[in-house]
Order: C-alpha cells, then structure tokens, then sequence
C-alpha cells in the first residue's frame, strides 16, 4: 500500500474530483471527449477521394462466380469461414498475402466474417483440384476425416437458374458494380456457357470477365449450383498478381 492513499490528492490531478462528485460534468465532459475524438476520426474521410487503393486484376464477379456466392451466402458457409486475411505473420503464412481491401471492393455484402470455425477462404483459389472440392462438398469426411463441416450434396441435384443469376448481376449493377448494359444482356448465357469448356463464348467470356476459368466444375452434365459454388471457390483470392504488386504505402 503506497502512503498517499488515504491523503487528498494534490494539484491538477485534485480536481478531478469536481468531476466525480458531478454526475451532470462527467456526462457533459465525457461527451465533449467523444465528440472530439470522433471528429478527428471521422472527418479526414470526407477530404478523401478513395478509400480503396485501386489495384490491377480486380473484376467484378462473371455470373457463374456470383451464382456461386450467391449459394456460399444461402448455405451459410460464412459462419463458419471469414474471407479476411490480416495482415499478421501468423495468417499470412498460413493462408498468403494478407487481403487487400480492393479484393473485396465487388462484394455485396462483404464476406470478412469473425468466425474461423474452418479455415479462412480468401486464398482458397487454386488450393484443391475441382474433384477435391466435389468430394469435400458432398462427404467432408471423406477428404478431411476429422472434418467437422456438414455435407452439401443437395448441390449436385440443384440447378443453376440463369435468368435468376441474370437479374442477380442486374441488382449489383444498380448498387455499383461496374457491370455494362451488354454484361447484364449476356448474363444468362454467361453463366451456362462457364461452365461448358466447349461454349463458344469462349473468347468473348474472357474479354468480359479476364481470368475466368472455364470448365465443367462437377464432372457432371448441366449446371449445378455445385458448378456454381466451385467456380467461386476457384477464383476467390486468385485475381491479383502478388508477384508483381507494390502497395501505395510502398512506393
Ligand atoms: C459447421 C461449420 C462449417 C460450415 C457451415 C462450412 N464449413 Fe467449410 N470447413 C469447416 C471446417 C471445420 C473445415 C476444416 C476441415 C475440412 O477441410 O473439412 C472446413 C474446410 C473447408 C474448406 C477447405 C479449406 C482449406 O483451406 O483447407 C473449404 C473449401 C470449405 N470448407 C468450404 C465450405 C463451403 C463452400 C461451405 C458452405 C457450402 C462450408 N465450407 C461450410 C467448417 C464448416
């Protein structure tokens, strides 16, 4: 016990006691504090033109992937999976480069997630085969035996609705997404002829969508909403090119 515990505290510090003894002056000081502090916060927001560093590779979802997410969100997977790598030694040699915030600039909503009950899925593209993730959907077990993800075999049985997609890329266009009259006419097409390798959309899908992989996702014939969810699955976390990308802090 120090020996100025029971003697009146001298000085400055004394009258803090105005303040506690004073319900009615703490409630009003507090406020001022926090309206202070919210306003240096705040306020530097609205000088700045982007928030959002921009970054090559970024694309809007083609609408095979925005079918996919669409069911990732249905089913719930965000649960049990965030979408967020932190910029932490500890995830970012578990899952790579930690997320950038131009990597989610498409999402509506967003996926980041507070829940890592499975592993987070930002960087799963190009992690598994296509088969791996049609064996893991369907029995988890059976890949992971001590999984504890449920099955999603209904997936396999489901098919994609391409005028439902279609109105899908229409509404995040009206949110923001840059997507173009022409995308939005197409999009119906789009979303079967992904998932066909012998569409003959080909060239043009990828002058749409740069990067989209193209190919029969579930080994099965028509396409499913497994087609759907693998697609996403595929391409989350695979757009930009880490080996040549600099943030702006680093320039
Ligand atoms: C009840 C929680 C839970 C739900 C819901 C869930 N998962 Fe998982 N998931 C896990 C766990 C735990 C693992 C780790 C074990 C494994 O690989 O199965 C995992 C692993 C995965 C992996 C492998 C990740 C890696 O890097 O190894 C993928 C991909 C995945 N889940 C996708 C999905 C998708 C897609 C959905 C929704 C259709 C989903 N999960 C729903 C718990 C869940």
């Amino acid at each position: 016990m120090s020996d100025t515990t029971n003697s009146p505290a001298k000085g400055f510090l004394a009258k803090h006691a105005l303040l506690e003894k004073s319900p009615t002056l703490l409630l009003v000081s507090s406020l001022l504090v926090v309206t202070v502090g919210g306003i240096v916060e705040i306020a530097p927001l609205f000088y700045l033109e982007n928030t959002i560093e921009e970054v090559d590779g970024m694309r809007p979802y083609s609408p095979l992937e925005l079918a996919g997410r669409e069911v990732y969100i249905r089913e719930g997977c965000y649960v049990c999976h965030s979408q967020m790598i932190r910029p932490m030694r500890d995830e970012v040699e578990r899952y790579g480069h930690y997320s950038l915030a131009a990597e989610s600039m498409y999402d509506h909503p967003f996926q980041w997630g507070s829940k890592r009950t499975g592993p987070d899925l930002a960087r799963v593209g190009g992690k598994y085969s296509d088969a791996w993730h049609v064996d893991h959907l369907l029995n988890p077990q059976s890949v992971v035996p001590e999984s504890i993800m449920p099955g999603y075999s209904h997936l396999m049985n489901n098919m994609v609705n391409a005028e439902y997609t279609a109105d899908l890329v229409s509404t995040h266009r009206f949110v923001g997404v840059p997507y173009t009259e022409a995308m939005v006419e197409v999009a119906a097409a789009d979303v079967l002829a992904q998932a066909d390798p012998d569409t003959e959309a080909y060239d043009d899908l990828l002058e749409r969508y740069p990067g989209a992989q193209i190919r029969n996702f579930d080994g099965a014939p028509g396409v499913s909403e497994m087609d759907a969810l693998i697609a996403y699955m595929q391409m989350l976390g695979t757009l930009v090119d880490f080996s040549t990308f600099t943030p702006d802090a680093s320039r």
